[in-house]
């Protein structure tokens, strides 16, 4: 890979998914290090890209000549995805085994990310890299699928797994409570689901920590690629987080803690799903903030 040290020649950053939480940090974040093409499904800051279709992969990835990619986009909506197998499995996974494809041609770094689902939160401790995945639902599944396709494919890969993302736009805990704290006097939340939130900025400048290191040369991929886990540090049940969100708020909804098993929903969700940060810290020396931290630095945003 080229090395962009000297002056004038800045890398050029393919980032894919650039309306999303972490997608919409990220474009932002990345500036800093090169030229960012922030490809999204409708192409609001640069080339639309719809991971559904596989030759539109292949021709974004031709016409950027990307120096590295950061591929922020997937499909999400984790409960639709049960009934919806087939489009979170080619965005989750087979497009991402088609990213590993064509970059592994060129040796181009990408980052990737996946998610705490991939576990069943049926371990009792935290989880490192060493476990075996045994997701519980279609999600997580397809994301398991996209970490293997990637890694399989020879690409120099980073896939950083995270957990419970949020931040000051798109479809999140913290934006959902915010509502309906002002809209309803009692709210029922799930107290016995542990994980870590993890603001989607921070995801996003420890992603730019990392890449900058990996465009100057000094990370070899081929050393230390693979995966990471990396979310806020600390742990928190849905009510906890919930209650944290309120207390911030000034108002006085009343928060009624439930069992999962009074919260139907198609999927099902791991029970404790933290996630060991100790690789990603002694990798890069980084250490992500405690997830009260975030969400006070977050909320101070939103005033
Ligand atoms: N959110 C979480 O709690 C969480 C937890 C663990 C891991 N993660 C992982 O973290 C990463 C970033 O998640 P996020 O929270 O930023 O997700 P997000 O806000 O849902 O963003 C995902 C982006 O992917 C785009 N996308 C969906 N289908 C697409 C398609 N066919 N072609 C191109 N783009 C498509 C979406 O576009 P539209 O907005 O236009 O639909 C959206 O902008 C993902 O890999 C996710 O799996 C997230």
């Amino acid at each position: 890979m080229t090395q962009h040290t000297q002056a004038g020649t800045r890398p050029r950053l393919l980032l894919i998914g650039a309306n999303g939480q972490v997608g919409w940090e990220l474009r932002r974040t990345l500036a800093c290090l090169g030229d960012v093409v922030a490809a999204s499904l409708e192409g609001e800051y640069g080339p639309a890209i719809d991971l559904m279709d596989a030759g539109a992969l292949a021709r974004l990835i031709q016409d950027s000549r990307p120096d590295a990619v950061i591929n922020a986009a997937a499909y999400t909506a984790v409960d639709k995805a049960e009934s919806d197998q087939a489009t979170a499995r080619r965005i989750n996974a087979e497009a991402v085994g088609e990213m590993g494809a064509l970059l592994a041609k060129t040796g181009t770094p990408i980052i990737h990310y996946s998610t705490d689902f991939v576990f069943s939160g049926n371990l009792g401790r935290l989880y490192t890299e060493a476990d075996t995945p045994d997701p519980l639902n279609v999600y997580g599944e397809t994301k398991l699928g996209g970490e293997r396709a990637l890694l399989d494919s020879g690409a120099k890969a980073l896939i950083f797994r995270t957990s419970w993302v949020y931040g000051a736009r798109g479809a999140n805990f913290l934006l959902t409570m915010r509502r309906l704290f002002a809209e309803r006097d009692e709210l029922r939340i799930v107290d016995d689901q542990i994980g870590s939130p993890t603001w989607s900025r921070m995801l996003a400048e420890a992603t730019a920590l990392v890449l900058h290191r990996v465009l100057r040369g000094e990370l070899d991929l081929e050393q230390v690629g693979g995966l990471y886990h990396l979310t806020g540090a600390g742990q928190v049940s849905w009510h906890g987080f919930a209650s944290a969100i309120l207390e911030a708020s000034g108002l006085e909804t009343r928060l009624i803690p439930i069992p999962s098993s009074e919260y139907q929903a198609p999927a099902k969700r791991p029970m404790f799903s933290v996630l060991d940060n100790r690789r990603f810290q002694e990798t890069f020396g980084l250490a992500m903030p405690d997830w009260r931290l975030s969400l006070a630095q977050c909320l101070e945003e939103l005033k």
